[in-house]
């Protein structure tokens, strides 16, 4: 019963099949190969544009590199202050800028909105002194396990691109939020001012791939050198391609966002009803967060339950965090479910 992470499981066995394909024969190496441009042709389909696109094998060197990219050394990235960027990343975004500025910013659910940007803004207006404003990063799906709605985004990005900044999105988790939003992947980012997506596909079934997407060319700028100066070009990167085109191919990631989603919300409307239980963030992708009590998750934890706290226990209660991957397999959900009806 683990529901520590989608990091935990494995690989999807499609795309465990086209590694060991992609094994069979030679091919160019540094993404001169033919896997990469599928890659590159599957995902102009998918996002109905041109665009650019660049694999890298981590979501913090995509993260890293896009907004080195599209923010100076004297920038200032307004983010949330729960993002994986701010939290997470050991400081890579801050390292491979060469010292820009995360402006970590308050919001509910994850999520940050024009207002609390605009709210900052002032501060980092100063001329030559000040702290430039470059960009805005948001996480889709959120921290918490929420979906910003093109609406949101697009505000985002009028303000963004109002202000002179690039909008950045962080999509290790894209697929989940695109399934709930039930929109277009070019509904959910070029389309409401997104400028560079970190499409991540780790989470969601793949073994250790991700792509920066630009969609508009200009942004590239020397993204290829930064890459390639940060590690990131990776000699057999057809192995890397490999992942993303099964990953891409036959709707493959759609699916498994799918199948994580469905099995979270199942889990969400047997935990709900309990008495002992909260959920005060509303479940729309692969993510339950929910306030028990201290007594409840050490009986699901001695019934063999693993998952992560994610506050602090206060007044004899904690909100934990369960996490479900397209491979959980289905009997750990009910047999978690049961273990927690028993208990309640
Ligand atoms: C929101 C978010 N962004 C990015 C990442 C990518 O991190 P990593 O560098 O571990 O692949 C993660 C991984 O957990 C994440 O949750």
């Amino acid at each position: 019963m683990n529901f520590v992470s989608d990091n935990a499981f494995g690989v999807a066995p499609e795309i465990l099949a086209a590694l060991s394909r992609a094994n069979e024969d030679t091919a160019p190496s540094y993404g001169e190969d033919d896997l990469t441009a599928r890659v590159q042709a599957r995902l102009c389909d998918v996002f109905e544009r041109e665009v650019a696109a660049f694999p890298v094998v981590t979501g913090t060197a995509a993260n890293a590199l896009a907004l080195a990219t599209i923010c100076p050394p004297y920038g200032a990235i307004f983010c949330h202050e729960e993002s994986h960027i701010v939290v997470d990343e050991c400081a890579a975004p801050e390292f491979f800028s060469g010292g820009a500025r995360l402006v970590q910013l308050k919001g509910n659910h994850g999520k940050i909105t024009p207002a609390t940007v605009s709210a900052a803004l002032p501060l980092y207006r100063r001329g030559v002194h000040g702290v430039q404003p470059a960009a805005i990063s948001i996480t889709q799906a959120t921290e918490l396990g929420t979906a910003y709605t093109p609406s949101e985004i697009s505000a985002l990005g009028e303000l963004a691109h109002r202000e002179g900044m690039a909008l950045h999105m962080d999509g290790a988790r894209f697929a989940s939020a695109l399934v709930h939003l039930r929109c277009t992947p070019a509904e959910l980012t070029w389309k409401c001012g997104v400028d560079v997506l970190s499409f991540g596909a780790t989470k969601n079934g793949a073994l250790c791939a991700e792509a920066v997407i630009f969609f508009n060319r200009d942004l590239v700028r020397d993204f290829e050198l930064r890459r390639k100066r940060g590690g990131h070009l990776l000699s057999k990167m057809r192995f890397i391609s490999a992942q993303l085109d099964a990953y891409l191919a036959d709707d493959l990631w759609l699916h498994n966002a799918r199948r994580a989603n469905e099995l979270a919300q199942q889990m969400a409307n047997v935990l709900s009803p309990i008495r002992d239980v909260r959920i005060d963030i509303p479940v729309e992708t692969n993510a339950v967060f929910a306030n028990v009590s201290v007594t409840f998750a050490a009986h699901l934890r001695d019934k063999g339950a693993v998952f992560y706290d994610w506050t602090e226990p206060a007044n004899g209660r904690v909100v934990i965090r369960l996490v479900l991957s397209c491979l959980t397999p289905e009997d750990a959900v009910s047999q978690f479910l049961s273990v927690a009806a028993e208990s309640a």
